[in-house]
């Protein structure tokens, strides 16, 4: 397993193994790797001759009062959890490499990001289009591997690859969830202790019968009080959203259709964390 620390040497791998006839799947992350992360790298490798994974935690799409200083940082660690699956390389890129000095471009999606994590977070999608952007596009990847963890990303993401005709394949793995609890693996988990885990716990039950409510007919207002009501009882401070959506365009549903997909979507803060969830209705 190589580690890449550079675009200039992340290409010359691209360029050799293009050479070849063989492609190359990238898995972009922030590190702090779980099964989640593993899982998505797994379904890179049923897609791909090489699978590259990128460790960046990347300043741009972390708000001025978000976690970007706290955010766990443990390379050593991910490249010991990515050895066993004989992948062909890291790219661990610095700030520098990424953001070097004058750099003054930005990506922003319209439509899409102006709800759920993009109205809560403000000018993270921004970051997160151009950061990705840049990845792609360095690795020249044939195949980019993003969790639906991260649908709205994951929706941003397929926008931005086909406007700008990077013509990359985005491929969405489904959420890894824990097998017990059904709770959705995130890097952010490891902010919990063992109370505000066991309140995270109840966050995807309590989703999926927000999701069985709507699917039922039930009143949308009704429903949607119903399930804020006891995601704060199971002890989560503040709830950033929790709405059903069309999966695609993200455009708001009121009243359930089977003709039209649509998901639940939910943020809320715990503690130092802030977790998210989604489900299809
Ligand atoms: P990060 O949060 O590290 O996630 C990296 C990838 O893993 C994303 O595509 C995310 O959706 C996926 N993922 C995380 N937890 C998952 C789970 N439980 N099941 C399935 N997939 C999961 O998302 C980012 O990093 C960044 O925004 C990034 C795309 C790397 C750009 O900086």
């Amino acid at each position: 397993m190589q580690i890449f620390q550079t675009v200039a040497a992340l290409r010359a791998f691209q360029q050799d193994i293009r050479a070849k006839g063989q492609t190359l799947a990238l898995v972009p992350t922030m590190g702090a790797l779980h099964e989640g992360h593993l899982s998505l790298v797994k379904l890179a490798q049923d897609k791909a001759d090489h699978v590259v994974v990128s460790i960046f935690v990347n300043p741009t799409q972390f708000g001025p009062n978000e976690d970007f200083d706290a955010y766990p940082r443990m390379i050593e660690a991910d490249t010991l959890k990515l050895k066993p699956l004989k992948i062909s390389g890291v790219f661990a890129p610095s700030v520098a490499e990424m953001y070097p000095k004058g750099f003054a471009s930005n990506i922003s999606v319209r439509g899409l990001t102006d709800c759920l994590c993009g109205a809560a977070r403000p000018g993270h999608f921004d970051g997160v289009a151009t950061v990705v952007s840049k990845l792609l596009l360095q690795s020249r990847a044939d195949f980019a591997v993003f969790g639906e963890k991260d649908w709205q990303q994951l929706q941003v993401i397929r926008r931005v690859n086909a406007d700008l005709n990077i013509d990359c394949d985005i491929i969405g793995a489904p959420i890894y969830r824990d097998a017990e609890t059904g709770l959705a693996l995130s890097s952010r988990n490891a902010y919990l202790d063992a109370a505000e885990l066991r309140s995270a716990n109840q966050l995807n039950v309590i989703l999926k019968q927000y999701a069985q409510d709507i699917r039922d007919g039930a009143e949308y207002d009704i429903a949607t009080a119903d399930a804020t009501q006891k995601i704060i009882k199971a002890g989560f401070q503040k709830i950033d959203y929790l709405e059903c959506r069309e999966a695609e365009s993200l455009k708001a549903v009121h009243h359930f259709d089977a003709k039209t997909p649509c998901r639940v979507f939910v943020a809320a803060k715990i503690g130092k964390a802030r977790l998210i969830d989604n489900m299809a209705v």
